[in-house]
């Protein structure tokens, strides 16, 4: 039996039950048959057509992944790109000096010249999308072993990849939906020359910074423009002073009206992972095994960057985009833990668990379903600490680490290339290793890893601590830090600065792998990553892969059991649809959270020479002044952030926030705190995205950065009294 959805059952039987508004995050081409209604019912005013069509322009023509990590959308009919400020980081950090800081002067282009190029930056574009269950499955049974069964849908994959003929800009990506239940296609063209238009400072695309990070009441200015460029034929092309603003199928219009509570929205983009049909034993193994070890991991790493970055500016700005998304993460555990305690997620998913089992008949294949699944998050469960425990220090936390995987390639190509092949490596490698020590302070990493080290001995069990890393055979005492360990490791090393390494790499290829191969910190991130693979993931990965057949089978079995239930398919960095309506919540007993900033809350915060809370002058003056122009609501408030019920996830940042005529009037970045735990248990009641107003982003760029010019390009209109305003056309 193959596990296929047949559509023609979900329109019958599944759509007159809605979930609730809100929940859900929908594939764009079934919009129409399982969500239309819906939508209309809720407020919109434009057809499931016009959101997503192959044959004529529509709104999923405006949207676009960008550099395969956040959405951005298209805004200007010359490839005008709004993003957020966050998902621009990494580009704004990496044109910033001390004496250029684009991080905290901000920056506006006066014209297409001066746009900043970005490599590697990529701007991803959804051309079509196929269902392809039939043919990833063909051939697949229940009686294959998880390997078998994986290397027949691998083997379908790549034939089915070669049947697509595709330009060479383009791609196709396969994947999987329902946990493996369904596969869709999509075939994407890819712009690889964005550059940099404009950026607020950070005292207002990173107003609040962490504190206010994942947190209602916001009042961050997230944003920022890019602009895509294209050959002389629009299509995509590397980078080149020849090319040419591209011309989008489509772009989105911009409302001046606003929003008001209970107003439809909908978010489109691209979310990146959520898993919402997990049994309460992963709940419970998130919430008690291992977010408190990535937590605590993070929390020890951050503490020394933090360090650091208060006693000097160069070393913040070189760590700042690091910082933040370390940062990010961590904060986000926190208050996934936190909500699914209070919200009792485990409590709730068992007694779902108990209406499953009940539903059964006697003869179900899904009996044992849920008992083999417990059992098998009870097997994997120390696994899966240790796991997280060595991919959060040796590839996330503790950089030097992760970058020996670049000199073990180095070597690896030397003993089975020689000369040669050595050189040419070395020549690849060489320019991202200079963009990594450009960002890197040795003393910070050295500090990290005894510090981390420290963590792993004390809380791991016996069996995944190597011999070489164990306190009694390096001499030490059962309590002592690995700092002075260490020291003497780094002290050592000639891995860790630029210098040092260019001169290895100057030296013959026979020397430079001697002199790697005998380098301590080398040793060490080898012989862990070796450790790691035979005793931790070889093992995790055996379980692993029957305990996802097992969930691949709940989830299906979930569709026809709760044949009541409307089901959307988990986010996988692909393509969606979400919507909901622009609504306040209760965070706690007595307290009601209103939708909508405002200005005056950002000057509320205000905390002159703060880290997080600081404000230009310009901002206190045009405060002062009133000067709102154009973008004041009704009230003659400027507003800020709004939140609505759409549910979104990380890769949803930089997504528009669209109106009921199809109209941009938000920038998605974020969600409420009391909300975090979306991803794994979504409730309508405490549940938030939150977006930037359309209309402040409007505001920093015309009044705040007198960036005008950008602002003719865009096209804005009034939906509400449908009339159209050009700024340059309007007294
Ligand atoms: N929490 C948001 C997201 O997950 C925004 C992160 C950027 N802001 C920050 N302070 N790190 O991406
Ligand atoms: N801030 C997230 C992002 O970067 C969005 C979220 O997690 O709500 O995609």
């Amino acid at each position: 039996m193959k596990f296929i959805f047949k559509i023609t059952f979900w329109i019958f039987f599944i759509l007159p039950f809605a979930s609730f508004a809100g929940e859900g995050m929908w594939l764009p081409q079934l919009l129409k048959l399982l969500n239309e209604k819906e939508m209309k019912s809720m407020g919109m005013k434009i057809s499931a057509e016009d959101i997503y069509s192959v044959n004529k322009g529509s709104l999923k023509d405006a949207i676009v992944h960008f550099g395969g990590f956040c959405t951005s959308e298209l805004i200007s009919p010359n490839g005008l790109l709004l993003t957020n400020h966050h998902c621009g980081y990494g580009q704004i950090q990496s044109h910033s000096t001390m004496g250029n800081n684009l991080i905290k002067n901000g920056f506006w282009a006066k014209s297409h010249k001066d746009e900043l190029p970005n490599k590697g930056l990529t701007a991803t574009f959804i051309d079509r999308i196929d269902d392809v269950s039939a043919k990833v499955l063909n051939g697949v049974t229940d009686s294959m072993s998880p390997t078998e069964r994986q290397s027949a849908i691998d083997k379908n994959i790549s034939e089915l990849r070669k049947s697509y003929s595709l330009e060479s800009y383009q791609d196709v990506i396969i994947k999987p939906f329902f946990d493996g239940n369904q596969y869709f296609a999509f075939v994407t063209t890819i712009y690889r020359d964005v550059r940099l238009v404009g950026t607020p400072p950070e005292s207002i695309g990173k107003f609040g910074a962490d504190t206010d990070n994942w947190v209602w009441p916001r009042h961050t200015g997230d944003f920022s423009l890019f602009r895509i460029y294209a050959g002389k034929d629009n299509k995509p092309a590397d980078y080149s002073s020849e090319n040419v603003p591209y011309k989008p199928k489509h772009f989105l219009p911009i409302s001046l009206d606003g929003i008001s509570e209970g107003d439809f929205t909908m978010v489109f983009g691209f979310p990146g992972r959520t898993s919402q049909y997990l049994p309460s034993s992963a709940i419970s193994q998130t919430l008690n095994t291992l977010n408190p070890a990535r937590i605590s991991i993070r929390e020890t790493s951050l503490k020394i960057m933090d360090k650091y970055m208060r006693e000097d500016e160069a070393t913040k700005i070189k760590y700042a985009s690091k910082y933040a998304s370390i940062a990010n993460a961590w904060k986000k555990w926190i208050g996934e833990s936190q909500g699914l305690r209070q919200s009792n997620a485990v409590q709730k998913k068992k007694k779902y668990e108990e209406a499953f089992q009940k539903r059964l008949s006697p003869d179900s294949p899904y009996k044992n379903l849920l008992s083999d699944l417990e059992k098998q998050y009870n097997d994997i469960d120390g696994l899966a600490l240790a796991r997280d425990y060595h991919q959060e220090i040796a590839l996330r936390n503790v950089e030097i680490l992760a970058r020996m995987s670049d000199f073990r390639k180095l070597v690896s190509q030397y003993e089975s290339g020689g000369n040669n092949a050595y050189i040419a490596q070395v020549n690849k490698l060489k320019p991202s290793l200079s963009a990594f020590f450009k960002d890197f302070d040795n003393k910070i990493d050295q500090e990290k890893l005894g510090a981390l080290l420290t963590l792993y001995a004390d809380n791991l069990d016996e069996k995944f601590v190597p011999e070489f890393l164990k306190r009694e055979n390096l001499g030490m005492s059962s309590d002592e830090s690995y700092d002075m360990m260490v020291a003497d490791q780094f002290t050592l090393s000639s891995l860790t600065t630029e210098q040092e390494v260019m001169e290895i790499m100057a030296l013959s290829p026979e020397k430079a792998v001697a002199a790697i191969k005998s380098d301590p910190i080398y040793a060490l991130a080898t012989a862990w990553a070796d450790f790691y693979e035979s005793e931790i993931s070889t093992p995790y990965n055996t379980i692993k892969r029957s305990l996802d057949l097992n969930q691949e089978k709940y989830t299906k079995a979930q569709t026809e059991v709760f044949k009541e239930k409307r089901f959307y398919p988990d986010a996988n960095s692909t393509m969606r649809v979400t919507y909901g309506n622009v609504n306040g919540y209760e965070p706690k007993d007595a307290v009601y959270y209103t939708p909508v900033t405002y200005l005056d809350g950002v000057i509320a915060k205000y905390v002159p020479g703060d880290y997080e809370f600081d404000l230009e002058t310009r901002m206190l003056e045009l405060y002062k002044n009133k000067d709102y122009g154009m973008y004041a609501d009704k009230n003659g408030k400027l507003p800020v952030c709004f939140i609505a019920s759409n549910h979104t996830t990380g890769g949803n940042s930089g997504s528009p926030a669209i109106d009921a005529h199809g109209n941009l009037i938000g920038l998605n970045f974020d969600r409420v705190w009391e909300g975090t735990m979306s991803d794994l248990n979504y409730d309508p009641s405490i549940c938030r995205n939150i977006m930037v107003d359309a209309r402040y982003i409007l505001w920093v760029v015309d009044k705040y950065s007198n960036a005008s010019h950008l602002i003719q390009e865009m096209k804005l209109v009034h939906p509400k009294n449908k009339m159209t305003t050009q700024k340059g056309k309007r007294k």
